[in-house]
């Protein structure tokens, strides 16, 4: 993907708040600290455009990135902090949700899982979400360079099995520290705007 240009838009709680501009967009989605900003800048080769922290629990509003005028990539707060209280929780599935319900242009979901550990009870919850939205779902298995090679497929498997996906369910397995599986991401990503009738040029990035 040749990354023309990238711009952070806004960072939104309220549905009032999301950008008015009629563009197909991409969200990301999964546990705290499991590398959703990491991965956007990753993606549009930025290295601090989102966010990032060692601190769980960061991004807490819905930030939206345009790519090339054409198009959103969406970082989504993640879930899954224990110290958060029951009211931020509560409120957490509100901001999803209306996100989720109210964007006529969003074209798929990635969500994120840690390669490293099986999926919780609530990775299980949100990837039906998704589906339950109407979404096919993308997994991006992060943080591949921290397991060995060798012990790769035993991991993705125990990640379909938990999940209960498919022969047709899409994972990507990627590391955001060596950018491993970035333009796999990026071909399912173009596949998946294709699939929806969306005309993204997804180019080939220029060997360097
Ligand atoms: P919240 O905003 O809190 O929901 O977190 P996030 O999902 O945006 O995670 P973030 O990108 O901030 O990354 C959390 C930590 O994981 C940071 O210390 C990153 O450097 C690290 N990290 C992210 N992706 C990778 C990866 O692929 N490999 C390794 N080794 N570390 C990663
Ligand atoms: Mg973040």
């Amino acid at each position: 993907m040749k990354i023309r240009n990238c711009q952070f838009i806004i960072s939104a709680v309220s549905r009032k708040q999301y950008p008015m501009e009629d563009i197909p967009e991409i969200a990301l989605v999964g546990r705290s600290n499991v590398g959703k900003s990491s991965l956007i800048n990753m993606l549009l080769n930025r290295k601090k455009l989102a966010r990032t922290s060692s601190t769980p629990g960061k991004t807490q509003t819905i930030n939206f990135y345009k790519i090339n005028n054409e198009f959103h990539l969406v970082d989504l707060p993640g879930y899954g902090y224990a110290k958060v209280s029951k009211s931020s929780k509560e409120a957490w599935g509100g901001i999803i949700e209306t996100y989720l319900t109210n964007r006529e242009k969003l074209v798929e979901v990635i969500q994120l899982i840690d390669i490293r550990h099986k999926p919780t009870e609530q990775d299980i919850q949100m990837y039906n979400w998704i589906k339950h939205f109407g979404f096919k779902g993308i997994i991006a298995a992060t943080k591949l360079d921290k397991i060995k090679r060798s012990q790769r497929q035993k991991h993705i498997s125990l990640i379909r099995k938990t999940l209960d996906m498919n022969k047709e369910d899409i994972l990507v397995s990627l590391s955001s520290i060596n950018r491993e599986g970035k333009e796999l991401l990026w071909e399912t990503i173009g596949d998946a705007f294709l699939q929806k009738g969306y005309d993204i040029t997804i180019e080939e990035a220029a060997e360097i």
